[in-house]
């Protein structure tokens, strides 16, 4: 018998950014408190766009959701708590990423991560990474499920 794997994937075509945004919005209505997803991929990939539907399915009404590539956070309210959109762009070094107070956020809220790879691996356990690339014209994403995620992810 072989032992359990850690991890569990999908791979989810977005032929338009209208699929992105409705793939954000499926992911919205499963989050909750404690739940963390990041979002790789290149500028242009359509990170901020997954995020804005997740957004929306949080608050529950369309958003605006700026990218908050200046102000590294934006968080709102829905009626499950609060949801943080981060964006790690600009973070120079993983240590000034807890004076923003994300590991607290990573704790009691829905938490959706931009270039997380700005942590350099300081990310929690139990997450969902979704990374989109080119294709075609549109975008793929690809799903890793981490932990308590993986019996999650058949459902997004
Ligand atoms: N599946 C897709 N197919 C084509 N264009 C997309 C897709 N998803 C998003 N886009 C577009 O890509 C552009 C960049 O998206 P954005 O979400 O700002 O990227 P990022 O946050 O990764 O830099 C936007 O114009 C957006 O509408
Ligand atoms: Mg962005």
């Amino acid at each position: 018998m072989t032992a359990a794997t850690a991890t569990d994937s999908r791979q989810i075509a977005l032929p338009d950014a209208a699929a992105t945004l409705a793939l954000g919005r499926r992911l919205g209505d499963r989050l909750g408190p404690g739940d963390v997803v990041c979002l790789t991929g290149n500028l242009g990939a359509g990170k901020t766009t997954l995020a804005r539907g997740a957004i929306e399915a949080w608050t529950g009404h369309e958003e605006e959701a700026p990218s908050p590539t200046y102000t590294l956070v934006q968080t709102y309210e829905g009626a499950k708590g609060d949801l943080w959109h981060v964006d790690l762009y600009r973070l120079k070094q993983p240590e000034d990423a807890w004076e923003l107070g994300l590991e607290d956020a990573f704790a009691e809220a829905a938490c959706l991560i931009e270039w997380p790879e700005r942590l350099a691996g300081h990310l929690p356990r139990n997450r969902l990474d979704i990374a989109l690339t080119p294709q075609g014209e549109g975008r793929s994403a690809a799903l890793v499920a981490h932990g308590a995620w993986r019996t999650k992810l058949g459902s997004i």
